[in-house]
């Protein structure tokens, strides 16, 4: 089953960094990573929690306050763990 990845794109989100800028960061750490067939990523409206921004949600679960800086532990720790499970 692939991992769904899921970037606010929302505007409070887009605002501080996050949205689709973040989203090509972290589509291009997976892509590095030789990992992107095992992805189904795609951008969603506002998840509801702008002043946790930006937000990404992982097969369901938020991570709050991810900034690009942060996308290598992201990749590392939460999505690579999941696709070799
Ligand atoms: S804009 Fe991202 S949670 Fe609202």
């Amino acid at each position: 089953m692939k991992v769904k990845v899921q970037i606010c794109t929302g505007m409070f989100c887009s605002m501080d960094g996050g949205g689709n800028p973040l989203g090509r960061a972290i589509q291009q750490a997976l892509t590095d990573a030789g990992v992107m067939e095992h992805i189904e990523m795609w951008s969603t409206h506002c998840m509801g929690t702008c002043e946790s921004g930006p937000c990404v949600r992982i097969n369901g679960e938020k991570f709050y306050h991810i900034h690009q800086e942060d996308v290598p532990q992201l990749v590392r720790e939460e999505i690579l763990p999941l696709i070799e499970a």
